[in-house]
């Protein structure tokens, strides 16, 4: 009813949606946007305190599609609302819509940050968008406190106020855990207080008063390292980042170490702790970084391999050791953060996505969501390399996947003077086709190493992206063969026998080191990545034989290694197929940028349950054709197949021209 009292009904457009609904005279203006679907934020319900369903209503003679809207065709400001005008918090035309009432024909602004499920800022090209839709909820409530007469306990009248005012079901769970806070929350807060509910289905947090923080931490658990992003879960935002070597190292560098190493009795849970434990230190750091604390954490989303998985929830991890190297879960879990021993907020779930087959886990997954292979019509080969190669090959139609036994190589170890990428490793590589001089570059430092005094270098070993490169230099220069073999018979002060015997070529010379000694590219080192790379493009290729095709349409390298990769000096050397430089893209770490979509947006959480069951698993190591594939991938850049869009530039011909 309006304040003249009648009962007529207004039509109300709501922009920039565009949709139109006539409603009874007196309709809060959130009620009528949520006839037509337009979702409206409402942190505190509509008790006029959060300030969250702001809208602007539009004023002129015609108005927006013949509608007469103005100022006056809204109830009068409420106290709320003349409060937060004073001070500042709402504009002229502003106003809270769970207050206003419509009182005439209206045509309503619902800005970005009022509106539910608003889409997220893009933050680098080729990341994908994802509605803002998380799991965590946070409700502000009030009640009044127990008075003598009162037979229902606290979660009752509070549940029962979760369920008139914002709709919660009416048998809504409760943590006991949480629910140990409620009375002191409640106390606290003078009966008021905020809830943290979880999927609309169990309240996980009583805090007193108003609180509007929310965050969630996307783990991305590495065989080598854990990366960890701490992300608003009102705003979408990536809030602080922290990142640390998985402290399994010390039971084995790669997968199946661990197996064996979780095998003595007590091991496993050795491990599992270590790994826990090290996920709420990320989560201590990142908050650290923002000002909050491990218990602001509300829910957490990991993706993994199969074997850090298991070991993350204290799975047994024989099996996956052994063919047909099947786990013991592969759907998405959700368990406690207590369960797990992470030390965040206890009452806290942790998401784990799910697992698609053998060591391909839900890291791939997660990549997978992230680069979208699956809503494209281009034929999308998506490589993430790690310590193995993580291959998806598919479109909308369908979605192929396998792991390659590519072996550390390509992350700098296993080469003599190959180290991770850290500061004095060196990660470019020019060598000069005439001179077959060499200048370099070390992370961190923009300057070459013929502009700096050589003492002032600081070099300490190769980086896998240097390695690859100076593979690729040394093949235009003319140093290494088709073969992968170093030309030991050309006149050349770099190159020469090592003290072993082995053939070798000179990157840096003793003074630009702080290591005393020249860093060398070994003939052993060249093989190491010959090997590495037949892996991915043998397994690429096996792939397309399955699909059908010759080609994709576009190449997505994911992961650290391919986001610092120097593209055409990967392909040169026949890293991946050639569809044209044009259409290969870096994407850097996908799985993280998956998990992080899976925190924000539960739909991505079915859509990856979806894609983990429809993709279909290759297992290369039994695949006919495999053999013969990495024999001829081992060529630079290969024995058979072309790469025309850099043979003009790339082949020793080009550089002698
Ligand atoms: S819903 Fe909180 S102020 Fe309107």
């Amino acid at each position: 009813m309006t304040k003249s009292g009648t009962t007529e009904s207004f039509e109300v457009c709501f922009l920039p949606a565009g949709l139109h609904a006539v409603v009874p005279g007196g309709t809060p203006l959130r009620d009528a946007a949520r006839l037509l679907g337009v979702e409206i934020e409402s942190l505190c319900g509509g008790r006029a305190s959060c300030g969250k369903c702001l809208v602007r209503v539009l004023e002129s003679e015609a108005g927006e599609d013949g509608l007469h809207s103005q100022a006056a065709h809204v109830s009068e400001l409420s106290d709320a609302e003349r409060r937060a005008r004073a001070a500042g918090r709402l504009g002229d035309q502003e106003r809270f819509s769970c207050q206003a009432c419509v009182e005439g024909e209206l045509v309503i602004y619902v800005p970005e940050a009022s509106r539910v499920g608003r889409p997220i800022v893009r933050k680098r090209a080729g990341e994908r968008e994802c509605a803002l839709a998380p799991a965590i909820r946070k409700y502000f409530v009030e009640i009044e406190l127990a008075t003598v007469g009162e037979s229902r306990g606290d979660w009752d009248r509070l549940q029962e106020e979760l369920c008139v005012r914002f709709g919660l079901d009416r048998n809504l769970a409760v943590d006991p855990l949480a629910l140990r806070t409620l009375a002191e929350a409640l106390r606290g807060g003078r009966g008021r207080l905020t809830v943290t509910v979880w999927q609309g289905r169990e309240a996980i947090r009583f805090e007193p008063g108003f609180s509007e923080r929310v965050l969630g931490l996307a783990v991305d658990l590495g065989t080598t390292t854990l990366g960890a992003l701490l992300c608003d879960l009102q705003s979408g935002q990536v809030v602080a980042q922290a990142s640390a070597h998985n402290p399994q190292i010390r039971w084995g560098e790669d997968i199946m170490n661990r197996i064996a190493s979780a095998k003595p009795p007590g091991q496993l849970a050795a491990m599992q702790q270590a790994v826990a434990e090290a996920i709420g230190e990320l989560a201590r750091d990142a908050t650290l970084a923002i000002d909050a604390k491990p218990d602001d954490v509300v829910e957490v989303v990991v993706v993994a391999n199969t074997v850090m998985h298991h070991i993350l929830l204290g799975l047994d991890v024989h099996s996956l050791g052994v063919v047909p190297f099947s786990p013991t879960l592969s759907r998405s879990l959700d368990v406690k953060a207590r369960d797990l021993g992470i030390p965040i907020l206890p009452s806290a779930n942790v998401h784990l996505l799910p697992i698609e087959a053998g060591f391909v886990g839900a890291d791939n997954v997660a990549a997978m969501l992230a680069a979208a292979p699956h809503v494209s019509e281009e034929l999308t080969l998506l490589i993430d390399i790690g310590t193995n190669g993580e291959l998806v090959l598919g479109n909308r139609d369908r979605l192929l996947s396998a792991s390659c036994p590519t072996g550390p190589a390509l992350e700098g170890a296993n080469i003599r003077f190959g180290m991770r990428a850290a500061r004095g490793a060196i990660e470019k590589i020019r060598v000069d086709p005439a001179t077959h001089e060499v200048r370099f570059r070390t992370i961190g430092v923009p300057r070459w190493s013929d502009r700096q005094p050589p003492e002032e270098i600081g070099a300490r070993g190769l980086c896998g992206s240097a390695v690859l490169e100076a593979v690729a230099e040394l093949v235009r220069a003319g140093l290494i063969d088709s073969t992968g073999r170093l030309y030991s018979e050309l006149p050349c002060r770099r190159l020469r026998q090592g003290t072993d015997g082995m053939w070798e070529f000179v990157i840096a010379w003793a003074e630009q080191t702080v290591i005393g000694e020249d860093i060398t590219l070994t003939q052993a080192d060249v093989r190491a990545i010959q090997l590495a790379k037949a892996a991915l493009y043998a397994g690429s290729r096996l792939l397309l034989e399955r699909f059908g095709a010759e080609q994709p349409d576009r190449v997505v390298l994911a992961g650290a290694f391919g986001s610092v990769i120097d593209l055409e000096r990967a392909l040169a050397i026949g890293l991946f197929p050639d569809c044209g430089l044009d259409n290969v893209t870096a994407v850097g770490n996908a799985a993280g940028d998956g998990a992080r979509m899976a925190l924000l947006n539960v739909t991505s959480r079915q859509e990856a349950e979806l894609l983990a069951r429809r993709v279909e698993y290759l297992e290369l190591s039994t695949a006919r054709g495999f053999n013969d594939a990495f024999v001829a991938a081992t060529q630079l850049p290969h024995a058979e197949d072309r790469f025309p869009s850099t043979e003009t530039r790339w082949s020793p011909k080009a550089a002698a021209g």
